[in-house]
């Protein structure tokens, strides 16, 4: 027996934030990052709109990007001084990440970090909130997703959060606000987007229903990625990139996900590098590793024109020339002697990483290295 989890509603489509007037509630508190959803008057729109449904609103800002569990607490302050039924996460996954870790600790104040982090535990939510999520950033799919992603600074590791629960009740899909993301931020949530699909194509839990949404997904990133790139103000191209990025999340959410995310957890963690882009790196030569235990991966060559797993991953590799993606983690610049000595470290917490439990071939951890290997040089893997 399989479920599929989503948002009760989904609004969707260029200036689609206008349907926030037909959100009900008394009081919302709206989550935001840094500065863009303000500068480009985002935020504001969204306080009017609210104020049309008859709906008072206060604003926490400043959500850094990989959000520290500090920040989360910060704004569980805020919450309970302002005490809304309605939690609305505005902006990049950061900010939205943040907003569903402050909402569990809103509903649930003995709650610890420690316990919520257990995949699958928290308690039912919704008591005091409801949750909206209106993403700025196409990549995560936060919006339709059952994860938030917290950083433990102190730590330095970065948790994700995993319950059905912390799925949004609302997800406001309006390309309008992806018009300003910069290009190469463009092209790595983009990435990332496409690491959900083909992932979750592949994916222990996949079924009918995220298999449709997996293909459909990569057919729009194909066609949109590139325009979306060279083109910020193609508002048909970042709409059809913002709707992949949500069926990417719908998928991954109900399928979970593979190594390519279980290695780029360990990367993310060393090096600076943006989540996304490193998929972007891995895709090819973990489709590559996999291909031996799946014929799925033909499904998506078969959308693309080709045939194989192996044209597949030249796809994809193509792809990632046209959004100025480098080849490899050494052209990122990342020290050769540092790898080296993290390689053994990253290889063994990657065999750990829940996300290894899903992937279609279990690596041993000898594999695990020789693919860590391969795409820090760029090279081709082969058995
Ligand atoms: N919740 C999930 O399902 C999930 C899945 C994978 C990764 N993550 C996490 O999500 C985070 C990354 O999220 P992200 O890729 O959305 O990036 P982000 O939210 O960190 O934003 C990246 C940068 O782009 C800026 N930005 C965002 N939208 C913009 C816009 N429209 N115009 C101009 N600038 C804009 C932000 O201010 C920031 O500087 C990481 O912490 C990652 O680990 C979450
Ligand atoms: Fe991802």
């Amino acid at each position: 027996m399989s479920s599929f989890i989503v948002p009760r509603h989904t609004f969707h489509g260029p200036g689609s934030l206008e349907n926030l007037k037909e959100v009900s509630g008394k009081k919302a508190v709206i989550i935001t990052g840094g500065s863009s959803m303000k500068r480009e008057g985002f935020l504001d729109k969204t306080i009017n709109l609210l104020k049309e449904a008859g709906i008072e609103s206060a604003v926490f800002e400043g959500v850094e990007s990989d959000p520290s569990v500090e920040t989360v607490m910060r704004g569980v302050k805020f919450l309970r001084q302002e005490k809304p039924d309605l939690i609305i996460g505005l902006g990049g996954c950061s900010a939205i990440d943040a907003g569903k870790a402050m909402w569990v600790f809103y509903e649930y104040p003995e709650a610890t970090f420690e316990q919520i982090i257990v995949p699958f535990t928290i308690k039912p939510l919704r008591n005091k909130a409801r949750f909206v999520a209106i993403p700025s950033t196409s990549g995560t799919g936060t919006e339709a997703t059952c994860v938030a992603v917290i950083t433990d600074t102190a730590k330095g590791i970065k948790y994700p959060l995993v319950s059905y629960e912390i799925c949004p009740d609302i997800a406001i899909v309006d390309g309008e606000l992806a018009r300003s993301m910069p290009a190469n931020v463009t092209a790595n949530t983009g990435m990332d987007a496409l690491s959900h699909d083909v992932e979750a194509l592949v994916a222990a839990l996949a079924s009918p229903y995220t298999d449709m949404l997996a293909i459909g997904s990569v057919r729009k990133i194909f066609e949109n990625l590139p325009r979306a790139y060279k083109n910020g103000n193609d508002i048909e191209a970042r709409q059809a990139m913002h709707d992949a990025s949500c069926f990417a999340g719908m998928a991954f959410s109900n399928a979970i996900l593979g190594i390519v995310h279980s290695i780029a957890h360990q990367i993310g963690g060393m090096f600076d590098i943006p989540h996304g882009r490193a998929n972007a790196l891995l895709m090819p030569n973990v489709i590559r590793f996999n291909s031996r235990e799946t014929t799925k991966y033909e499904l998506l060559s078969e959308i693309l024109g080709k045939e194989s797993s192996e044209d597949l991953a030249r796809e994809i590799e193509k792809l990632r020339e046209l959004v100025g993606i480098e080849n490899s983690f050494r052209e990122y610049g990342i020290d050769p002697n540092e790898w080296e000595t993290k390689l053994d470290d990253m290889a063994q917490n990657a065999m750990n990483d829940p996300c290894t439990g899903t992937n279609p071939r279990k690596p041993t951890l000898d594999e695990m290295k020789k693919v860590f290997m391969c795409c820090f040089e760029g090279s081709v893997f082969t058995e």
